[in-house]
């Protein structure tokens, strides 16, 4: 060996230390943005990547193990088999179509379902206490896919959500007023992308409510500047994918963070898709949608029942229905 015995070592310890592992499938722009930010924010002792493509699975693998002289210590491995993701705590699921220029996200499902049949029992198969975060889109329908297809309790199959579009919110936010985007409290919730609902209602910064906040500064304003804000969000992840092709470094951070705040038992509150049936009267089915939710090892800890405003509350309610009628038509 390299090292030189130490005298009288003590064996090693039979109560081994609990190794964090996070599987990704789906190494494409997404899988490898999340990937790279888990990396440099130390979130696993082990990261394991599955893709359909050998060769593009292997050079990802290879290329982030290049980077150990930089990183915090963590295996990466890579095999298109499932079997490499055994034991897992957290599973990403990133893999599937994406969207071309113009194309709606909600244009994806049959053939990102027909992916999450062969993904998603393999999953459960190596990693039955697992928590499945789900990224593909449309995100909000392929957790209820995931979650039907697993048999996990709601708690543990968590969507990405409008976690990320609240970040843009923020971004937007913090822009027009001149504020750092950590210190405005805001968010996006119902459906990742088209008919998300901005609660303006609940919105401050550095604890003071935007309105009041926004009268005290002498910033005039009006209602219809509040919903450009909100548009943008929701036409900027189309402008991206125009401009770049896709979306890809939000994203990763946004799922880096949710792992963060999973693994190590970070209870914070974020906007996430979760099973919503029964929150602000929204009956029919199950559906998820993102509402304001505690994360922690556990899962899903909990919703938070955030007051929101009449109109809010029927915006959500037409989108969980959208959302349902869709479903109906799966067969999942
Ligand atoms: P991409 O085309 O770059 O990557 C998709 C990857 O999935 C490819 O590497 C492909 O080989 C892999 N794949 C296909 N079938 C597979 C299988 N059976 N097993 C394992 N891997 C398989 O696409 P992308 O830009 O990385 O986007 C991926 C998904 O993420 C899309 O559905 C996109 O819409 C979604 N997305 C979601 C959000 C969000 O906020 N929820 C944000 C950005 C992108
Ligand atoms: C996003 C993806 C496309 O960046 O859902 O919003």
């Amino acid at each position: 060996s390299f090292f030189a015995p130490i005298q009288d070592a003590a064996p090693p310890s039979p109560t081994k230390r609990h190794t964090i592992k996070i599987s990704i499938i789906g190494t494409g722009n997404v899988g490898m943005a999340i990937a790279q930010t888990i990396l440099t924010q130390d979130l696993a002792d082990e990261l394991t990547l599955v893709d359909a493509l050998p060769d593009k699975l292997r050079g990802e693998m290879l290329d982030l193990q290049h980077a150990a002289a930089f990183l915090p210590r963590t295996t990466i491995s890579a095999s298109t088999d499932f079997s490499a993701t055994a034991a897992s705590d957290l599973c990403i699921v990133t893999a599937g179509a994406r969207q071309n220029p113009g194309e709606s996200r909600l244009n994806l499902l049959h053939r990102n379902v027909n992916l999450f049949r062969k993904i998603i029992p393999p999953l459960v198969e190596y990693s039955p206490d697992a928590i499945l975060l789900i990224v593909s889109n449309p995100v909000d329908i392929l957790t209820y896919v995931a979650w039907k297809l697993s048999g996990f309790p709601s708690n543990r199959v968590i969507g990405s959500g409008t976690n990320l579009d609240s970040s843009r919110f923020r971004f937007l936010i913090a822009d027009h007023l001149d504020v750092n985007a950590q210190d405005v409290q805001a968010y996006i919730i119902g459906e990742h992308g088209d008919s998300s609902v901005a609660l303006w209602s609940s919105i401050s910064i550095g604890g003071v409510p935007i309105l009041s906040f926004l009268e005290k500064r002498q910033i005039p304003y009006e209602k219809a500047t509040l919903e450009n804000i909100h548009k943008e969000v929701i036409n900027c992840a189309y402008e991206v994918i125009k401009l770049k092709g896709y979306t890809s470094w939000a994203i990763g951070y946004s799922v880096a963070n949710l792992a963060r705040s999973i693994l190590r038992d970070q209870r914070r509150i974020h906007p996430v898709s979760v099973l919503a049936k029964g929150f602000h009267d929204i009956d029919g089915g199950d559906v998820f949608l993102s509402l304001p939710a505690q994360l922690g090892r556990g899962g899903l800890l909990g919703v938070i029942n955030v007051p929101i405003t009449d109109e809010e509350a029927e915006r959500l309610r037409e989108s969980a229905k959208t959302i349902l009628e869709v479903q109906a038509q799966l067969g999942v």
